[in-house]
């Protein structure tokens, strides 16, 4: 799961896949950019989270890596801008088909967005946990069957 600052939307959307898969699914998240890192996440997304009684306190923020195309088997990037900065590190056609965009799973080929919830306030980290949400019961069901 893959954002800008790694401390709003993907470690709520790490938190919320794992809680949906068994323990043998490895689920990470990181971000594009480096303002972050060691960080931990929103306490936004921690109360989000919490409320749905899902704990993610303990991560901290790390930076997206050429070597996540090799330790993951497919890589979700929140936004469009997120998608073009992970597709730029790409070195290859595997690791270029690795790369999509997380709301696809749920709405194919429509480029849907989870926006950057940054600059928002309560209602918009709800908002984003009900998105990301109802994209990772699907995805957890798809990687399941
Ligand atoms: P995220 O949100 O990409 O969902 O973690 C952001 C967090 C921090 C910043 C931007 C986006 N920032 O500019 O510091």
């Amino acid at each position: 799961m893959i954002c800008l600052g790694n401390i709003c939307r993907s470690p709520l959307a790490e938190g919320v896949l794992r809680s949906k898969l068994p323990s043998h699914f490895i689920v990470d998240s990181a971000g594009t950019a480096n303002y972050h890192v060691g960080d931990s996440p929103d306490y936004r997304s921690v109360s989000v989270a919490k409320n749905h009684g899902i704990d993610i306190s303990f991560l901290r923020g790390r930076q997206f890596t050429v070597a996540d195309f090799d330790s993951f088997d497919v890589l979700y990037a929140m936004d469009s801008s997120n998608y073009q900065n992970i597709i730029s590190l790409a070195r290859n056609d595997e690791d270029l088909q690795k790369v999509s965009l997380l709301m696809n799973e749920e709405f194919p080929n429509e480029n849907r967005e989870v926006h950057d919830p940054y600059y928002g306030n309560e209602k918009d980290f709800e908002a984003v946990y009900q998105q990301i949400d109802s994209v990772c019961t699907l995805i957890a069901k798809k990687y399941q069957s």
